[in-house]
């Protein structure tokens, strides 16, 4: 269900106890200190008795619902706690952790009453407008997504007020209308990542990813923005020797595509960022066969690719002064007797020859392809995105991405950029090594290298083998296996990482703009 976001002013004086709306949305500080918003409601001691019985303590997360309070018009004031008070210090500024937290509760609270309006009045004082008015929205379009076009009859359940109105200060109205554009468009990515991945393979095929992209091009071109796209065949690809890639298709009666999305908001001579995502529509491991248990949820080894349209979406939504490219290698990877063998050797675009030791090591087979025909833009910096290995489960669990780059200056500066919009928008990676010593246990006695470098360290030795086709720029590698996709009760799509390489790209287009 989409929610109608807007905008009031209001000023210190402003009676919100006069306002008419199913419910108001106000903070109070785990010292037992109301917000200026808060107070600006005059509840007649209604919510100081409420701290006062300790019925709300104030810390991060916890709500509490007053109904038919005296003095006040609207029907209901859902109190949220938000921690700690910030000092003068620390100039108001709630972090954004807390925020997060923060909107989901607030998000989650208001799912589970039957209000259809909400005005929101958490402190949006200037410093937290980015984050606050952001996560907001994201928390708000996260309760209210639902994939259940595939079910006969969609269950009928609250997910939320459908009018969420954010109060502003008049002259903070400008930062909050800015947040509130970026954060719409950031959850409309953020859904389209989350449909695409949720989807089953059997709809969800590179052919659906490949329209889904024309989609996005079509979708912006009125706009000032310039979007264009290039889908190849199994033809083209032949044409273009991508022997890996076309490798893992063997199996598959699904004819794999090669989708190129550009949006050309910067100027022409700007090198582009290129987004590259894995584009598994199902991953059933090839020969080297999965075991059956949870195999359902290799649907989602497309979460790369579904981020990276995701994010063109989002950036195109903002006609973002920048150049980015998405190049997506979309096939299924399926065993047949035409699949590709343990022991096959193949010769990739770039020329080097890969010794197939595990069929299900096929992300990099298909990944390393799309890295050598990035080389053609002159790319300012590549950054690839793929559900690459259970063992950056293994390691970061599903708090953080696996973020890899070379380690030297220039690549620093990137994984610094990367990491810092993941910060930014609770959407963290974590850094890992590369390095010599990984890339012995690639070795082949073959081929050039063999696509799997035994179970020691097996996220960073996938990660070497990508930075063997990368040598030409600037490169980045994300590992979202853990971060993508939620299993159990709540099985589903995450969206991550959009908001953290949106935000990336949106930081990249403040800085070309100032220099
Ligand atoms: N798509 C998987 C990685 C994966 C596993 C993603 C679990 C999400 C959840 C990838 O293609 C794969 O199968 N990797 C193998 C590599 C191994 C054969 C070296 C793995 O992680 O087991
Ligand atoms: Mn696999
Ligand atoms: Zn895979």
């Amino acid at each position: 269900m989409n929610v109608d976001f807007s905008i009031k002013t209001i000023d210190k004086k402003s009676n919100l106890s006069n306002i008419k709306a199913a419910c108001i949305v106000a903070g109070v500080y785990e010292n037992k200190k109301l917000t200026p918003e808060a107070e600006a409601l005059n509840t007649q001691g209604a919510i100081s008795a409420v701290i006062k019985s300790g019925d709300l303590t104030g810390k991060v997360g916890s709500t509490l619902v007053l109904r038919n309070v005296a003095g006040v018009v609207a029907e209901r004031i859902v109190l949220v706690g938000l921690g700690k008070a910030p000092t003068v210090e620390t100039q108001n500024i709630i972090n954004n952790v807390t925020f997060t937290k923060v909107a989901q509760s607030t998000a989650q609270c208001l799912a589970t009453l039957s209000a259809a309006d909400a005005l929101i009045t958490l402190p949006l004082y200037a410093e937290n407008y980015h984050a606050a008015i952001r996560s907001l929205v994201l928390a708000m379009r996260a309760t209210a997504y639902r994939c259940d076009e595939l079910k006969s009859k969609p269950e009928v359940v609250s997910t939320g007020v459908s009018k969420a109105i954010f109060a502003a200060l008049n002259k903070d109205l400008v930062n909050a209308k800015a947040s509130l554009t970026q954060g719409i468009a950031l959850a409309n990515g953020i859904a389209l990542t989350k449909r695409l991945a949720d989807l089953p393979a059997n709809i969800c095929t590179p052919t659906y990813l490949a329209n889904a992209a024309k989609k996005i091009s079509t979708e912006f071109k009125a706009t000032s923005v310039k979007l264009s796209i290039e889908i190849l065949d199994r033809k083209q690809c032949q044409a273009l020797k991508m022997g890996s890639f076309l490798s893992v298709t063997n199996g598959s009666d699904e004819p794999p595509k090669f989708i190129v999305l550009k949006h050309l908001g910067g100027k022409s001579k700007e090198a582009p960022i290129v987004l590259v995502g894995k584009g598994i529509t199902f991953d059933s491991g090839g020969i080297s066969l999965k075991p059956g248990l949870g195999m359902d949820e290799m649907k989602y080894d497309m979460g790369g690719a579904a981020s990276v349209l995701g994010t063109m979406r989002a950036i195109a939504e903002l006609k973002l002064k920048l150049n980015v490219i998405a190049v997506i290698p979309s096939c299924e990877n399926m065993p047949n007797g035409r699949a590709t063998k343990p022991g096959d050797i193949v010769t990739s675009m770039s020329g080097q020859t890969i010794e197939v030791l595990n069929t299900d090591a096929e992300g990099r087979l298909i990944l390393c392809d799309a890295l050598t025909y990035a080389e053609r833009f002159k790319p300012a910096a590549v950054v690839d995105i793929a559900t690459l290995t259970g063992a950056c489960i293994t390691s970061l669990g599903h708090h953080n991405s696996g973020l890899f780059t070379r380690h030297d200056s220039v690549h620093d500066q990137l994984a610094d950029q990367l990491l810092a919009a993941g910060v930014d928008t609770g959407d963290t990676a974590w850094r890992m090594p590369l390095g010599d010593a990984y890339h012995e246990q690639l070795k082949s006695n073959f081929a050039d290298v063999a696509n799997i470098g035994g179970p020691a360290g097996g996220s960073i030795t996938a990660a070497c083998f990508l930075e063997r086709f990368t040598k030409k720029y600037t490169w980045a590698h994300l590992d979202i296996a853990g971060t993508a996709w939620k299993s159990g009760a709540s099985k589903g799509a995450t969206g991550r990482p959009v908001a953290l390489l949106t935000t990336f790209l949106i930081n990249r287009a403040e800085a070309t703009y100032k220099s």
